[in-house]
């Protein structure tokens, strides 16, 4: 992920535990003025959690709320290009009843979907987390609806750290989606209106590589690969 020559990513994290903050910082795509460049807001509802992320990162705008309840003038307000978002998973989680839209967990995903139509000013990159089985829901499905009606290409991805050489089988679903005039660096993968995730990890090194210098040194594990 590269934003524009000299304009600095300001991320707006929500579902905010702090994994994806600590992700950011790692990737070595954060400069070091915090001001301009780094996660500028964060939004989770739970007391436990905001609790934790405010111990982990004390000069975050930390916002104890439900997103249910935000308009799109307050996402408007961050300043923010760079969206995270990690909707509760339990909704697809293959070892739940997979009721996808139908749980009111959702609820909160489909309001953020409405007010990111509703804002002046979209971010430039959306990332988004899940589990396994998000892939193939209909929520999904809207997502990818609103993200094309709003003129970003999106790519999506089924990886575990596993395939990148750390001892942990976790397969999850990942999205990335860029607003046009941007581009990717592999445009072959885009999978728009349709799923596509992509398991290969040396695809996924190699746009890494491309994108993150000091991810230079991982490599891929090609017997877990097939065994996916
Ligand atoms: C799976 S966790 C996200 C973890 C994240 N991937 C990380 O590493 O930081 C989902 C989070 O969503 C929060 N959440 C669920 N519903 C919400 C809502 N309506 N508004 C704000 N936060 C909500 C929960 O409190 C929980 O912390």
């Amino acid at each position: 992920m590269n934003s524009s020559p000299g304009v600095p990513y300001r991320v707006a994290e929500f579902y905010a535990v702090g994994g994806f903050h600590y992700a950011f910082l790692q990737s070595g795509t954060s400069s070091s003025t915090p001001e301009e460049d780094g996660v500028v807001a964060s939004i989770d509802v739970n007391t436990n959690t905001t609790a934790i992320y405010l111990h982990n990162f004390p000069s975050t705008n930390q916002m104890r709320r439900n997103i249910c309840g935000m308009t799109a003038s307050e996402l408007d307000s961050f300043r923010a290009n760079v969206f995270f978002l990690s909707p509760p998973c339990q909704p697809f989680t293959r070892q739940g009843s997979q009721r996808d839209n139908q749980d009111r967990r959702t609820d909160s995903f489909f309001h953020l979907m409405h007010i990111l139509q509703e804002m002046q000013c979209p971010p430039d990159y959306v990332l988004m987390e899940n589990v396994k089985g998000f892939e193939c829901s209909n929520t999904r499905d809207e997502f990818g609806r609103v993200l094309q009606s709003l003129g970003y290409k999106f790519q999506e991805f089924l990886l575990s750290p596993s395939q990148f050489g750390i001892p942990n089988s976790r397969l999850r679903y990942y999205l990335l989606a860029k607003r046009k005039p941007l581009t990717f660096a592999h445009e072959e993968h885009s999978g728009v209106g349709q799923p596509s995730p992509i398991t290969d990890p040396e695809i996924i090194i190699k746009a890494l590589q491309s994108n993150m210098q000091s991810l230079g040194s991982l490599s891929c594990n090609k017997d877990i690969e097939d065994s996916i």
